[in-house]
């Protein structure tokens, strides 16, 4: 008997179908192939893995090790919105930790997960390549630059409605 997710995103596994269909001759595709359905899906639960091993006979234990060996990955069904704070050198020594923490006690939530709203998924990041601008935070694409954790319930609250 089928899941509900399996019900609920048949047009997600048929689009994933087509494509694995597309490139089953090719050697070394598992990476793409969980990049492509990462795209479709959002997220890579085990309902897909077991998908992606059974299309192509890639056993499962190895492709649960891909993806949560590689960062890109995720396992989790994420927020509307992804916050991320670096934890890189540059921005731990400037308080980037003071940071997570007033995030996490604000959403009520700790670092990989997703509120329960599923407005925002918190994320610690490594080096952003801006140290300059220690510490920081991004939320989606937008970079912020020498947060004070007392500007963070503002942040946040842009990102509401
Ligand atoms: S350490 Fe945070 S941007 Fe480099």
């Amino acid at each position: 008997m089928q899941n509900d997710f399996v019900q609920l995103k048949q047009k997600e596994f048929a689009e994933l179908k087509e494509y694995i269909d597309s490139v089953k001759n090719v050697q070394g595709i598992l990476m793409q192939t969980l990049q492509k359905a990462q795209d479709i899906f959002g997220y890579l639960p085990l309902e897909v893995q077991k998908f992606i091993s059974d299309e192509t006979n890639i056993p499962l234990a190895d492709i649960y090790g891909v993806v949560t060996f590689y960062t890109q990955f995720t396992i989790e069904e994420k927020g509307k919105h992804t916050i991320g704070v670096c934890l890189g050198t540059a921005c731990y020594v400037k308080g980037s930790q003071e940071i997570i923490d007033k995030i996490a006690d604000e959403l009520d939530v700790k670092v990989g997960q997703t509120t329960e709203d599923k407005l925002f998924t918190l994320e610690a990041t490594r080096c952003l390549g801006c140290c300059g601008l220690a510490p920081v935070m991004v939320v989606d694409e937008d970079v912020y630059g020498k947060v004070d954790s007392k500007k963070v319930p503002e942040i946040i609250a842009k990102y509401r409605n």
